[in-house]
């Protein structure tokens, strides 16, 4: 059965930025997390996110009797993360398509916000701008690459959701539908959830969207 929801979800942050980020909000709601664990996962399961940034996926699972695994390529932010968790070992610095080189478990249930890319950018993120890696088509194509290493440290048939925007700043780029199609070519994708914010927004969209996909390999 396709999954097809509407949710309305607190968008308000429960732990205080770290001043390093200069004001820059890069996470998901505590709040998202949480519901989203209760719709996919049970208590116990190992939860990995491929791109931690500031940790939500570590701190709500800490708090909800999952079990948090995780990578991230930033070291401010990885130092940050892990001062402030219990499983301290779960976590790597490191690139998320090194994935393999790490001592990872099977996982129940994966979860992540990625870094963004508008279509008319150059700057990828997911290599930290290097020029060599220029280009959106790029960035798609290592996000597919990292999902299908992904899904050889799944369950067969455990759940993926990609939070994900569709971007407005100067002008619309359908980040959430070309995710959608790339990664929809190394997992099966089963559907969305369109998450509607309960807080005002003052800048940024009203509602964020999860892909929901089903690990078909193993
Ligand atoms: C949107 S943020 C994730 C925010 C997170 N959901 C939270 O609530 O804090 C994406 C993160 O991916 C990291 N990143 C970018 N490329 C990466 C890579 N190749 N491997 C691992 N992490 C990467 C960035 O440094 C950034 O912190």
């Amino acid at each position: 059965m396709a999954i097809s929801e509407l949710w309305t979800v607190s968008n308000r942050h429960q732990f205080p930025l770290p001043d390093f980020q200069n004001g820059d909000e890069i996470r998901f709601p505590g709040a998202l997390v949480s519901a989203l664990l209760d719709r996919f996962t049970k208590s116990g399961d190992a939860v990995f996110d491929p791109f931690v940034g500031l940790g939500t996926t570590f701190f709500v699972c800490e708090q909800r009797g999952r079990i948090p695994y995780g990578i991230e390529a930033d070291r401010q932010r990885y130092e940050w993360v892990k001062q402030r968790i219990t499983t301290k070992h779960h976590l790597v610095c490191g690139d998320s398509a090194e994935l393999a080189a790490f001592d990872f478990p099977e996982m129940d249930f994966c979860i992540t916000s990625p870094p963004y890319m508008p279509h008319w950018h150059k700057w990828n993120p997911l290599y930290n701008g290097d020029a060599d890696y220029d280009g959106y088509d790029i960035y798609l194509k290592r996000m597919q690459e990292i999902y299908g290493r992904i899904c050889k440290r799944m369950k067969t048939n455990a759940y993926l959701v990609v939070q994900a925007d569709n971007l407005t700043n100067e002008q619309f780029s359908p980040l959430v539908w070309d995710l959608g199609r790339a990664l929809s070519e190394v997992m099966m994708l089963e559907g969305e959830i369109v998450v509607n914010w309960s807080e005002a927004v003052d800048n940024g969209n009203r509602f964020t969207q999860c892909l929901v996909f089903k690990n078909a390999s193993g």
